[in-house]
């Protein structure tokens, strides 16, 4: 996928293999910079080639350490656009604080739309991303955000399985529905939901208890967006084996991995989780029931459309 030479893609420290690979995907080299820290904690960033003009890419997922991502994202536009880049283009495979995006109990925050305001006035002209936790998300933005989803690709991956003509896509609450319909039409199977209670803000207590549709003597299909603690899909797990599933397979779009998720995850419920490299998977987090598929390819060619102004939607033709 040659692209033309107008076209630049940096990163900073998120997740420097993707940004090869979305590279290498268009035929270019990465660009240079360095993006490190002094020794007072203070963050430096210098792009090393002229961008004058150009049409800059920055690829920086929220990975872990989550706001060190975010203030290298924020520097890095900061110092394309004082160095007269023609367009700047956020590119966030993972959206961090996506979840903070409602005024849901009195005195918090909306995080997700201060990250939406500081991106902005740093100055990126747009927004690449996938998979956001809610849509709505895309309205705290005042610039084009373009929100790519892996919901077809990881559809796709089971499909080429041929797990079963018995299968049944599960969703981990009801506001998960809509991404687990698409599997389900997509598979051309029926859609089960299994209600989700967090008991607290800590987020790691987690019942899952109602089961809406028929799951008895089926294989389950878990979808989700993200796995943080992976008490989720393991509560949800739980509560299909108890409504007699045979086997489960989940998959989710950002493997966030928090804290013992990948040990919390191997307990043999679950038979196979396939994620996406949204995010980086250190050797430490990786599981033998974790696989991964890449997004390197599919932000590439968003990449590329966006930059000769090509439709997005025409990517996901599969999912109307
Ligand atoms: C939340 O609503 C999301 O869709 C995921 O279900 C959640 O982030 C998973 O978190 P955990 O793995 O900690 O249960």
């Amino acid at each position: 996928m040659p692209v033309s030479k107008d076209l630049k893609v940096f990163t900073g420290n998120a997740h420097p293999q993707l940004a090869k690979d979305i590279c290498s995907h268009l035929s270019m080299a990465l660009g240079a910079c360095e993006v490190f820290k002094f020794s007072n904690d203070n963050t430096f960033v210098r792009i090393l080639e002229n961008v004058r003009e150009r049409d800059v890419f920055l690829v920086q997922p929220c990975s872990v350490p989550v706001n060190d991502s975010i203030m290298e994202l924020l520097i890095m536009i900061d110092a394309a656009k004082r160095a007269s880049a023609g367009r700047i283009t956020a590119v966030m495979p993972y959206y961090g604080y996506g979840r903070s995006d409602k005024k849901d109990q009195p005195r918090v925050p909306i995080t997700a739309r201060l990250l939406a305001n500081l991106i902005e006035t740093a100055g990126a002209n747009r927004l690449l991303t996938v998979d956001l936790h809610a849509g709505q998300i895309q309205g705290f933005f005042n610039i084009p955000v373009d929100e790519l989803t892996a919901v077809s690709m990881l559809a796709r991956h089971f499909q080429k399985m041929e797990l079963d003509d018995n299968i049944v896509v599960v969703a981990t609450d009801a506001g998960d529905a809509k991404r687990a319909r698409s599997t389900a039409n997509i598979l051309k199977a029926p859609l089960a939901i299994v209600e989700k209670v967090r008991t607290s803000n800590n987020m790691d207590q987690i019942e899952s208890s109602n089961l809406i549709g028929d799951v008895d003597g089926k294989t389950a299909l878990i979808v989700d967006d993200e796995i943080g603690t992976g008490g989720t899909v393991i509560s949800t797990a739980e509560t299909l084996h108890r409504h007699g599933v045979r086997e489960i397979y989940c998959y989710v779009t950002h493997p966030v991995l928090s804290g013992n998720a990948t040990e919390v995850l191997n307990d043999g419920s679950v038979k196979e989780i396939v994620v996406t490299d949204t995010l980086p998977i250190p050797d430490f987090k990786q599981g033998s029931n974790i696989s991964v598929i890449s997004v390197a390819s599919m932000l590439a060619e968003a990449i590329a459309r966006i930059h000769s102004g090509d439709s997005i939607g025409e990517m996901f033709n599969d999912m109307h």
